[in-house]
């Protein structure tokens, strides 16, 4: 098997989780005896530096061109006050669109090894698995008409039939392969969009009677998901609803770069971590590539198809883990903090433990 990745690094500390990713996903393609080819591109301000633009036609034909791409992430104070369609942010949208990546997976499971690190309490955190199924090509993000002048500004919440279908469709599905249960959040009792939206949803359910869905709405959703996280299964979101909710699901697993993605449409993956680009702490070997090595996994599971590689690649995450070692920002007492670097070195070192102890599982037998 031979697959193609687009790398994106993009900004500052995207290079060096990328780098990570890059030589565990090296590791394990070698253990599969898969062959990869990686085209690194240019996307955010690294792009706008060189081309005056966050994304060019180069970077996006790169994509086309691939069968996963791969993103670190975008954006940083020395952009912040460019014109919105020059801004880094602005590149990442165009590619969510212009791949027609409708569909944004963002699990928030709890890794048992840092379970103290939360702020949340351990009673309420253990046994945590839920994603958040996020619609990320259309809403307020993308509807017109938009804008501001000197008295007002306005955007558009907006919403088509086959956008709301398709979305619900892939939450039954991905539902109906986890514990069967859809909490589909909107906010119905203010908003004409989220009644079209809900109306589709059980417009839906019909075809797929064994899950249970539920109806939540969104400031509900966000209080419910600190109160008590164990109850949802499938959070199906809008994208703006689904950008704030998954914030939240992210200190679920005690910080923001343990989070990892997959944007997905009929054609086209992408996966990022979902933290940023932190400029404050790049270039010191101080990020947490533990979300782009997630990230990675997702991959292996979504677009090669390869959910034994993948599950390896999180048991590698937890055994790291819980060896002790730890990065500035899930560090506590008694931890081994650890570079950016050593971190991705354990992993890769837990994950040819793992796998030779399954190879000689699997000829002893
Ligand atoms: C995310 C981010 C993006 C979003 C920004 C960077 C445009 O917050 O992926 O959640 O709002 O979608
Ligand atoms: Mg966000």
């Amino acid at each position: 098997m031979n697959k193609k990745i687009a790398l994106l690094p993009g900004d500052g500390i995207g290079p060096e989780v990328t780098d990570s990713a890059v030589k565990v996903i090296t590791t394990v393609a070698e253990s599969f005896n898969m062959s990869l080819e990686f085209k690194e591109a240019l996307i955010g301000g690294a792009s706008f530096e060189k081309y005056d633009s966050p994304l060019t036609d180069e970077t996006l034909q790169t994509c086309y061109n691939s069968d996963a791409v791969f993103l670190g992430a975008v954006g940083g104070p020395k952009w912040e006050s460019l014109p919105h369609h020059l801004k880094p942010e602005a590149a990442l949208l165009k590619l969510r669109k212009e791949l027609g990546l409708f569909a944004n997976i963002r699990p928030a499971k709890i890794y048992n090894a840092l379970i103290n690190s939360s702020t949340l309490k351990k009673e309420v955190l253990e046994g945590t698995d839920f994603i958040v199924l996020r619609e990320l090509t259309g809403g307020i993000y993308f509807g017109q008409p938009r804008g501001f002048d000197k008295d007002r500004g306005w955007n558009t919440m907006e919403y088509s039939y086959g956008e709301v279908e398709r979305i619900a469709r892939m939450a039954f599905k991905l539902a109906a392969e986890r514990r069967n249960k859809i909490t589909s959040v909107d906010k119905a009792n203010v908003l004409e969009v989220s009644q079209f939206w809900r109306n589709i949803v059980h417009e839906v359910h019909k075809d797929f009677p064994e899950v249970e869905l539920n109806n939540m709405y969104v400031d509900n959703a966000a209080m419910q998901i600190v109160r008590n996280p164990k109850q949802f299964d499938v959070l199906l979101t809008s994208n703006l609803f689904g950008d704030i909710l998954s914030d939240i699901a992210g200190m679920i697993t005690g910080s923001l770069g343990m989070l990892p993605s997959a944007s997905i449409g009929n054609k086209y993956a992408l996966y990022e971590p979902v933290h940023g680009s932190a400029p404050d702490i790049a270039g010191q070997g101080k990020s947490n590539p533990l979300a782009a090595i997630s990230s990675a996994a997702m991959m292996f599971n979504y677009s090669f198809h390869m959910s034994k590689a993948s599950e390896l690649m999180e048991e590698s995450i937890e055994r790291t883990l819980a060896a002790g070692y730890r990065t500035p920002d899930i560090s506590s007492e008694g931890s081994i903090l650890v570079s950016t670097e050593q971190m991705t070195t354990c992993v890769i070192e837990n994950f040819n433990e793992i796998f030779n102890e399954q190879a000689l599982g699997v000829f002893t037998l």
